[in-house]
């Protein structure tokens, strides 16, 4: 399977750092308007196509790679130069719908995804759905170019807002929770060195353990948190703070925005 990339950016890069000894480097046709971009693949195989179009033509399967923003423009192009016909799609764009795609190209097979940063060193989370044009085998393709990502999961379409809140945003607030204990490490006085390294360290192994363990997440906040103790008076402090109502109505200002941007 020949595939173009549109949109050679963070996440694409992502994609494609995973794609080595699964995919030949010849078979792989990029685009971006942003010539930087795909110069910095100067040392790979992959093809450097001249536009949008030349790219999808050349290729079986066309992965939407650009921002939410920017796909009309794109639609625009390929809707002009009649390319799309008989292409299978693969979109990982915010919040928008396959329909999208069928609108503007007719009914053509469509898998739609929800990748996440930790893609860039093959420890990503993708979500997928598809529609009924993608046979078993195109789906099958498509979800070993992701699982050597990270791991998949598979959802039905109407989840895949929701999920962007969960596992395509969430990095970044994992990301906020560790500046935040490191600032808070910093303000009280701990050296600098080694210090983003040990919160880090304290975040990936409470994660594995959660994953390795049988217990829920309240059994084993009870199990740090002794009657009495330091971790009791952080928890209280949270709660006053209303931590994990803020974590709430964040997520749904994520899924809310990923409605918006699919409805633009
Ligand atoms: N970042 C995340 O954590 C994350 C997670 C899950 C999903 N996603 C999705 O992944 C997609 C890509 O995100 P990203 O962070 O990789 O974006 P990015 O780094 O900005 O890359 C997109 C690239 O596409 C180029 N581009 C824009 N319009 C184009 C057009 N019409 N034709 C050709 N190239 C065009 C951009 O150029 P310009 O810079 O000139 O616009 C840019 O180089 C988005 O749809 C996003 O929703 C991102």
């Amino acid at each position: 399977m020949k595939l173009a990339f549109l949109g050679v950016g963070n996440m694409a890069g992502a994609i494609l750092g995973s794609l080595r000894n699964i995919v030949d480097d010849a078979d792989i046709f990029l685009f971006d308007r942003y010539p930087e971009a795909m110069a910095r693949y100067a040392d790979r195989g992959y093809v450097r196509a001249e536009s949008a179009p030349a790219a999808v033509a050349a290729a079986d399967c066309v992965i939407f790679a650009v921002k939410p923003q920017n796909m009309p423009e794109l639609f625009a192009e390929l809707q002009a130069a009649d390319v799309m016909h008989g292409k299978l799609v693969v979109s990982i764009a915010a919040g928008i719908p396959i329909k999208a795609f069928t609108d503007a190209f007719g009914p053509l097979p469509v898998i739609r995804t929800m990748p996440n940063t930790p893609m860039l060193i093959g420890e990503g989370m993708i979500a997928l759905c598809r529609n009924a044009l993608v046979t078993d085998e195109d789906f099958a393709f498509v979800r070993t170019l992701f699982d050597a990502a990270g791991s998949t999961i598979v959802l039905d379409e109407c989840d895949m807002n929701k999920i962007i809140s969960v596992t395509g945003s969430s990095p970044a607030y994992v990301f906020l929770f560790i500046k935040s204990i490191y600032e808070s490490g910093l303000a009280q006085g701990l050296a600098e060195d080694g210090l983003l390294d040990a919160v880090c360290d304290a975040v990936i192994g409470s994660a594995k353990l959660l994953k390795a363990s049988d217990k829920t997440p309240d059994e084993l906040i009870a199990m740090v948190t002794s009657k009495k103790g330091t971790t009791e008076q952080a928890l209280l402090k949270l709660e006053e703070y209303r931590f994990a109502e803020g974590i709430h109505a964040a997520m749904l200002a994520c899924t809310k925005r990923a409605e918006e941007l699919g409805r633009a």
